[in-house]
């Protein structure tokens, strides 16, 4: 033998990666099981009761009641089983832990614009600390793709106009791939990068090093000065929208009923579409910012709203309606808000 055969699965390089691969062994060994037997009675029976003459009747044959209920009771226990397992499995998966560093990844044909909370940038590469969970919020500038590491088995599309997330926690340091998993124009199966998994030690370093900027959550900040936002978010008589100190993963009342958690596909929608989910006791007065900024410009101030508002203290009168707001409007609109 010459060279070896290249290996049937990608390494095993992240604390979901073993149990990922014993439910897909599972699946493939359930399957080839019943392959074999069904394929293999079928020849086997095909043989043993064929016709043998011209004048041969079959003889009507009627199971009894046990194997009836076997061959429905087993595979609906198999069922059970693989439903079980990879559901448990599927909320691990995309349940970041509380105490993941957060990296944002921005999609655009044909790369991966990758932003770390210390400012640090790169492009196709992402650098992350060993025996870390690392959360990644996941979007795109133009069409879908799907950020896919096949070594963490984690996958995700990337969309326009929304975020999604997951994470991993990478257990072996070394060099992995990335890949773009979704078809997305002629350069697709080029949009693919490594990513590098450092002692964390090395990782600090990598952070302080020649990739380094602005922390998003500063860049955030400055925006929301720049784009006035804060003259209608700041507590006080000006105040129109909702304060969103402490606002972070939350529960919020919405105007008509209903509420949502403020997590960051909430806080993107309410930056890039303000008027779909107005909170319970405002107007839906802020103008719709989604052709004005940049991907990196709105995840700067999501940044700014989950790591530096979201950590502050929530006003005590957040959410009542103010003044300001209830003042422009009709007597009976201002009824209907006050005291909530
Ligand atoms: Cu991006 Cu395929």
């Amino acid at each position: 033998m010459g060279q070896s055969l290249p290996p049937l699965l990608p390494p095993q390089a992240s604390t979901v990666a073993v149990e990922v691969d014993a439910l897909y062994a599972l699946l493939v060994s359930i399957t080839a099981f019943f392959t074999i037997l069904v394929v293999g009675l079928f020849l086997y029976f095909g043989l043993k009761y064929r016709r043998k003459s011209e004048s041969e009747r079959p003889i009507q044959v009627h199971p009894p009641a046990w194997l009836e209920i076997a061959w429905s009771v087993v595979p609906l226990l198999i069922c059970v089983v693989l439903f079980t397992w990879g559901v448990r499995l599927y909320f691990t998966i995309y349940t970041p832990p509380k105490d993941a560093i957060t990296v944002h990844v921005v999609g655009k044909r044909w790369m991966w614009k990758i932003q770390h909370m210390s400012g640090a940038r790169e492009i196709n590469e992402l650098h992350v600390p060993v025996n870390t969970p690392v959360r990644m919020l996941i979007t795109s500038e133009d069409v879908i793709h799907a950020f896919s590491l096949p070594a963490f088995r984690v996958k995700r599309d990337a969309i326009p106009g929304t975020m999604t997330d997951t994470w991993f926690n990478a257990t072996k340091v070394g060099q992995y791939h990335i890949f773009c998993a979704e078809y997305c124009g002629t350069k697709h199966s080029g949009m693919i990068g490594t990513v590098y998994v450092m002692e964390k030690d090395a990782y600090q370093k990598w952070l302080a090093g020649p990739n380094a900027g602005l922390p998003p959550a500063v860049q955030g900040e400055k925006l929301f000065t720049e784009l006035n936002c804060i003259s209608c978010h700041r507590n006080g008589p000006t105040q129109r929208g909702p304060a969103l100190e402490g606002l972070y993963g939350t529960t919020v009342a919405l105007k008509g009923g209903g509420s949502v958690t403020a997590d960051d596909a909430y806080i993107r929608e309410s930056i890039v579409n303000p008027t779909a989910k107005v909170v319970d006791g405002y107007e839906p007065l802020m103008p719709v910012y989604l052709s004005q900024l940049s991907e990196e410009q709105i995840n700067a101030l999501m940044t700014y709203v989950r790591e530096t508002l979201g950590k502050a203290e929530r006003p005590k009168d957040a959410t009542p309606a103010p003044a300001a707001a209830t003042a422009a409007e009709p007597a009976k609109d201002a009824k209907a808000t006050k005291g909530r």
